[in-house]
């Protein structure tokens, strides 16, 4: 989007502003015309790209059934297990009803709005000889060659404007996912692993490894409402060997993100060797 596109729509913009110098220059009057009437056939494409926006915001349902998709794709062994395929996929397409249909409506808008601005570049065609001709009936100093100069110099331009407006809504999308890009990219690590100042350092000589989970309450950030662990307790001995039992989705890989700090604790803490696994130097922790 920002080549191939961009070419073209500083060409479009030039083969404009050249259209204007050109009629203004040969019949000033056709040239004050067609630059009244460009708001009209460029109209299409404005309402095109706020349509295309709204397209792509999402709402809430549409969260909701991602969120499921994403559950049953990641636990699809326990889905195939209780033969939970067709009842999860029913309950998905129940959840997108809402957004489909909603896109569906945008969409036709959308197409609405494209076919507009491809009719307005016919109609220009027509205005711009009709008002020529009406211009050149009363003033014996314009002449048809002027008319048709200018006339075909605002239709081109106008063509390589509209070429221009069919990038428009990908445009749009390219630059509403850009942002996503961009503010994933520069968002800073809450847990940073690469360049934080060293703290205290788990060696060898000094490691016991008695690990004591301490009232820990954790949601994850993704989803803020569901708590995973609600004061839960658990110490474990060095040298201990232990296993943690439970259903699917209790919270079992949530502790061990925990402990790797791929996550931080909501509220409590967790302990190594009596000390808070945040004051460790993260690196070192995890290896
Ligand atoms: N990255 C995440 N973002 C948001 N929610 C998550 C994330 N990872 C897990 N969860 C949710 O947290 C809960 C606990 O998940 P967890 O993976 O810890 O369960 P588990 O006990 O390991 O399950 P299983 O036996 O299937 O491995 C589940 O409801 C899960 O959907
Ligand atoms: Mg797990």
């Amino acid at each position: 989007m920002s080549t191939e596109a961009v070419a073209t729509i500083v060409r479009a913009a030039l083969g404009l502003i050249g259209a204007m110098v050109i009629c203004l220059i040969f019949v000033w009057k056709l040239g004050l015309i067609c630059l009244l009437f460009m708001p009209f056939a460029l109209a299409g494409h404005f309402l095109g790209v706020k349509l295309q926006k709204n397209e792509i915001l999402n709402d809430a349902e549409e969260i909701q059934a991602n969120s499921l998709a994403s559950d049953a794709i990641s636990n699809y062994r326990t889905v195939a297990a209780y033969g939970l395929d067709t009842m999860i996929a029913k309950e998905f397409s129940e959840l997108i009803v809402g957004p489909v249909n909603k896109n569906l409506c945008n969409a036709h808008l959308i197409g609405l709005s494209f076919g507009y601005s491809q009719l307005m570049a016919n109609v220009s065609l027509i205005f711009y000889l009709v008002i020529g001709a009406v211009l050149q009936k009363d003033d014996d100093t314009i002449s048809g060659f002027h008319i048709f100069i200018c006339s075909f110099v605002f239709i081109f331009a106008s063509q390589t404007a509209s070429n221009a407006q069919s990038y428009g809504p990908d445009i749009t999308k390219a630059f509403l996912a850009s942002i996503k890009i961009f503010t994933l990219m520069f968002t800073p690590t809450k847990i940073n692993a690469i360049d934080e100042p060293p703290q205290k350092l788990l060696t060898v000589d000094h490691f016991q490894g008695e690990i004591e989970f301490k009232d820990v309450w954790f949601r994850y950030p993704s989803r803020p409402k569901q708590w995973v662990l609600k004061g839960f307790n658990l110490k474990i001995k060095a040298n201990d060997c232990i296993a943690i039992v439970g259903e699917s989705g209790q919270g079992k890989s949530t502790l061990i993100n925990l402990l790797l700090r791929f996550y931080d604790v909501t509220f409590g803490e967790i302990l190594i060797d009596g000390a808070d696994i945040r004051s460790y130097d993260v690196r070192n922790l995890r290896a």
